[in-house]
């Protein structure tokens, strides 16, 4: 959700940014834009729509010389996506540039106090209002004023920032947005996110809440808001820049689908030592698991599926209580913690801005928060009292599927490790519990390499206009997470439903042809999966079933099956989600949707 790159050093500025701005397509941006200082002054280019658009426009960057600079995408809150609109923001004469991810909320007030000031706005951006604040406080000394408007300005903000006075250097500020700074020999770098300046440098310093960075072509100095230079430690990017390239496949959403053998493999192994499940980044010593009395469990979109999934789990496995919440109700609903509770956070970025504040709000009660995060060293990552990462490495498509896959690794793991401690499960299920975890790698491999059955139904229901995915249990929580595929990278209206549901309403939008997904891999459901399946049908209703092998007798109540390969019954999610992310890629490919970045969405949702 908008993306953040600039360059001060011996290059040239505009390349770079369009370079790096390319990196954070992922993020979701309907507009881009720079600012090059070309030795006298700061010339600005914005174009809306694809960043093509603004490297058409500058030759590649060619018509922007200059060594120092910024570029921004947008994805519009405030105002609609336009060239005004577009960052970067200035003073009224364009001696202050400013670009900006994140919210200003008080920019109501701040903007009445500045038109009675005299100031005039061009754009409907709560950034302009940044932009001419800055402009109202200085005194020539850059970092003097920044700091005086961070003071003043309420809410979240990633923030690049020029002054033409001091073109040998450029300000980078943060709160609540995600931001990194980067070294190289050639110069140094601002960037939302690490892909943006892999090319050029692997050394990168992740920018804490409420720092300030000053940045010199071989130098970068770091502030608090105190305005007291702090020494911070530089992190090596040890993953390849390749990680965040598709190599090879049409999108990365495929690639990232691909990919799930080895997330799954990299997120398990390391917590696998001499066949025992050890989670030390989980820092409870046995007697603290067995205090455990409650869990919650915050998150968001497929985070939050990920989530319900780890509740059946846990509940099943452990036999503890689970809350799952979606992090945006969490924080406002003055949720009851007792003692007991424990409080785990789901999230691919780390960024996430509700689940962030969902943390702060269960540490503020004074309980400690596990996340399980993906992007190492990201906000949440910081935040949470203790880590558990999901090594899925970078995920570039906007819509999940590595990550979310290797977060119900991360929950599985927790659920086994909980039973084995409170001995809810015993010995001998353990050890068919590990058993089956490890296979699960090989069986992906397996479901992945049958694509083509897939491709070859989606293919028949790409004018689809409703899809309906129904589930009881854990095959419920699946069918949240096959319909937010489908609809998010289709734009196929699509719902889930606990099947026992139907009948309360759902069941009246059947029509004749109506597709209806059915996932029914738990057995003990199987039969009630099988009744609703034969209610939609008589209705009108084509039934895909999802459902374990053996089960040859679905084909009574299906249209077509997919069968999944035998596992644990807690652990099928993991197998039966490849069909149903594969079945959404090959409807958005056969609509001709742009897959990895789906309209309206972004990858990190860093504002509410
Ligand atoms: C966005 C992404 C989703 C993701 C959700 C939560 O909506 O498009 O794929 O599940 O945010 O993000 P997080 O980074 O916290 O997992």
């Amino acid at each position: 959700m908008c993306g953040i790159v600039g360059f001060i050093g011996k290059r040239q500025a505009a390349p770079v940014i369009l370079d790096g701005l390319a990196k954070l397509e992922y993020r979701g941006y309907d507009s881009a834009g720079m600012a090059v200082f070309d030795g006298e002054k700061v010339n600005v280019t914005k174009a809306v729509g694809r960043l093509k658009v603004l490297e058409e426009l500058t030759h590649g960057g060619e018509t922007m010389p200059g060594t120092v600079g910024i570029g921004h995408t947008r994805w519009a809150t405030h105002g609609v996506p336009n060239d005004v609109n577009s960052h970067p923001h200035c003073n009224r004469d364009k001696t202050i540039t400013v670009v900006h991810n994140g919210i200003i909320e008080n920019y109501i007030p701040l903007k009445n106090k500045l038109l009675k000031k005299g100031y005039d706005f061009v754009s409907e951006t709560d950034t302009e209002v940044a932009a001419q604040l800055l402009d109202y406080y200085y005194n020539g000394n850059p970092l003097e004023t920044i700091l005086k408007v961070l003071h003043r300005i309420e809410g979240s903000y990633a923030l690049g920032i020029m002054f033409a006075d001091h073109p040998g250097e450029i300000f980078a500020a943060r709160k609540g947005s995600p931001l990194i700074v980067g070294q190289s020999a050639d110069g140094c770098f601002i960037a939302s996110d690490v892909p943006a300046v892999l090319r050029y440098t692997r050394t990168v310093y992740f920018v804490a809440e409420q720092e300030v960075v000053r940045l010199e072509a071989d130098h970068m100095h770091f502030y608090t808001m105190d305005e007291e230079e702090i020494e911070k430690e530089p992190t090596t990017i040890e993953w390849d820049a390749d990680a965040a390239e598709k190599a090879g496949y049409e999108h990365f959403m495929l690639k990232e689908m691909y990919e799930q053998p080895k997330t799954v493999t990299d997120t398990l192994l390391p917590r696998l030592k001499k066949d025992r499940i050890e989670i030390e980044e989980l820092g409870m010593s046995d007697d603290e698991i067995r205090e455990v009395r409650k869990i919650h469990i915050v998150a968001c979109g497929s985070a939050y599926h990920a989530g319900v999934t780890g509740k059946y789990v846990l509940e099943g496995l452990a036999r503890i209580p689970v809350e799952v919440d979606l992090a945006s109700e969490f924080r406002y609903r003055n949720p009851i913690l007792e003692e007991g509770a424990m409080v785990i956070a789901v999230s691919q970025s780390g960024e996430t801005a509700d689940t962030l504040a969902a943390i702060r709000e269960a540490k503020q009660r004074g309980f400690a928060v596990l996340g399980i995060v993906n992007v190492v060293g990201s906000s949440i990552a910081r935040e949470a009292d203790h880590v558990m990462y999901t090594w899925a490495g970078p995920e570039i498509a906007v819509a999940t599927t590595k990550a979310y896959s290797a977060q119900l690794i991360a929950l599985y793991l927790l659920a086994v490790k909980f039973a084995c401690v409170k001995k809810t499960v015993d010995e001998r299920m353990y050890r068919l519990l590990l058993r089956d975890l490890k296979r699960l790698p090989d069986q992906i491999e397996l479901l992945l390499n049958n694509k083509e059955k897939i491709q070859h139904f989606a293919n028949r229901y790409i004018g689809a206009r409703d899809v309906f995915f129904i589930g009881r249990g854990i095959d419920y929580a699946i069918s949240l997470e096959g319909s937010l595929k489908l609809k998010e990278i289709s734009y196929i209206h699509s719902e889930a439903y606990a099947a026992g549901e139907l009948k309360h309403g759902t069941i009246s939008l059947i029509e004749e042809g109506t597709l209806v997904a059915a996932v029914l891999t738990q057995e003990k459901l199987y039969k009630k999966m099988i009744s609703n399946m034969v209610e939609v049908r008589t209705r009108g209703a084509f039934v895909l079933a999802v459902t374990n092998e053996g089960n040859g007798d679905v084909k009574r109540a299906a249209d077509y099956v997919i069968y999944i390969p035998e596992t644990n019954q807690y652990f099928t999610n993991s197998l039966a989600i490849i069909p149903l992310q594969l079945f959404g890629y090959y409807i958005s490919v056969g609509k001709g949707c742009d897959v990895d970045k789906p309209r309206n969405l972004a990858k990190s949702v860093t504002v509410e």
